[in-house]
């Protein structure tokens, strides 16, 4: 394990897992398994942002886990792990935070939406700010929220790892994760914390699509196809798509409800599959049902084995729980040292 690059990501335990997390993230962690020295998590403190039911939460964590070895995650390949059975980051992110400005923290795009969201703004600009600072019990916009990206920077940089595989949408938190290692760097003159990238396997990130017409899939947008998902539901699912009047002329351009099916065709089909709707749609031939349940099949291909697996695990307390203990005991252990360290850089000793 000495030489390898060591990769990190983690998923939010908000609910089930869709495409776009199992395309975005997950698919992409289990494929780097062999090469690297990986850690993956369960970001259960980033959840509290948005106030799960505490009667929720621990279930939501035990899903995603689920769902990760599922999926194919290997215990004895990678560190496995639930964050906040790791104290140290959180003592971590109370020092970084030392190191973080207000402003630059305001200014994040994943801020922004969800205060907007949860003040009722629909427009942009300041109007946050000055809705945020008037309405001081408005506790919905909350610190935690507001500093999300400096945990999330404090989950890579105390492993110091150098690739975090996430999707399109997490690519503005790794740019700031950059940005506070080389404030921490510079300041306490050091080449302490390196700086990490994105992964992709050369190509670029990827956005996985909704099944509305526009815009990506997330939980949030209520336009996802599960990994759990039974195998009717999905059907129906993409069945309900949506679609436009179909190609009027040869070689039309592609509305964006097409472009996001033949988007998510690329991902779950084989190129030959692709080219043929492609070709029919450019020649006008097409039928937007044979491509719904083309799609649904090679999506089903994907997920049916993972549900089944999901299914056959998710009940397993002895086991999930024997993979998170033994992950904690290995994260910890890095965490640990990358926290002495950077007490000992901050210059808070004990007596
Ligand atoms: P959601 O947006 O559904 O709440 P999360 O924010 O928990 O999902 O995302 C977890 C991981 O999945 C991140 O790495 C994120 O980039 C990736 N991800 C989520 N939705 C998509 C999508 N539609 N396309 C690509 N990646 C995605
Ligand atoms: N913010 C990420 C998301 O919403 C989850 C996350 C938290 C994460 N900490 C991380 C991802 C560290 C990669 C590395 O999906």
């Amino acid at each position: 394990m000495e030489n390898k690059n060591i990769v990190l990501s983690g998923i939010r335990a908000t609910g089930n897992l869709h495409l776009g997390n199992y395309y975005g993230a997950l698919n992409k962690f289990v494929k780097m398994q062999n090469d690297y020295d990986c850690r993956f998590f369960i970001a259960d403190l980033h959840a509290l942002t948005t106030h799960p039911d505490p009667k929720m939460l621990h279930e939501n964590v035990k899903q995603i886990l689920a769902e990760y070895l599922a999926a194919g995650l290997d215990p004895d390949k990678n560190i496995i792990y639930v964050q906040s059975d790791v104290p140290e980051i959180s003592e971590l992110y109370l020092l970084m935070n030392m190191h973080v400005g207000i402003g630059e923290l305001m200014r994040t795009a994943s801020f922004k939406d969800k205060a907007r969201k949860a003040l009722g703004i629909h427009s942009d600009g300041d109007e946050i700010e000055k809705e945020i600072i008037g309405n001081q019990t408005n506790q919905r916009v909350n610190a935690g929220l507001l500093t999300y990206p400096t945990l999330m920077a404090v989950d890579i940089l105390i492993h110091n790892a150098d690739l975090v595989p996430v999707g399109k949408d997490q690519e503005q938190h790794l740019e700031l994760t950059r940005r506070f290692a080389r404030r921490f760097n510079s300041f306490y003159k050091t080449e302490y914390f390196k700086e990490p990238t994105n992964f992709n396997f050369g190509g670029n990130a990827v956005k996985v699509p909704g099944l509305d017409g526009s815009g990506k899939m997330g939980k949030s947008e209520g336009n996802c196809i599960y990994l759990i998902d039974e195998e009717k539901v999905l059907r129906k699912k993409v069945m309900r798509a949506m679609t436009d009047e179909g190609p009027k002329e040869p070689n039309s351009p592609v509305s964006e409800p097409i472009a996001n099916l033949f988007t998510l065709m690329e991902l779950v089909s084989t190129p030959d599959t692709l080219q043929h709707f492609k070709d029919a749609y450019a020649d006008c031939s097409i039928r937007y049902g044979d491509l719904k349940k083309q799609l649904a099949e090679d999506i089903l291909k994907v997920t049916l084995p993972i549900r089944e697996r999901i299914l056959e695990i998710q009940g397993d307390d002895e086991y999930l729980g024997r993979v998170v203990r033994q992950g904690a005991e290995r994260a910890c252990e890095t965490a640990a040292k990358t926290l002495r360290e950077v007490r000992e850089i901050m210059g808070i000793k004990k007596f």
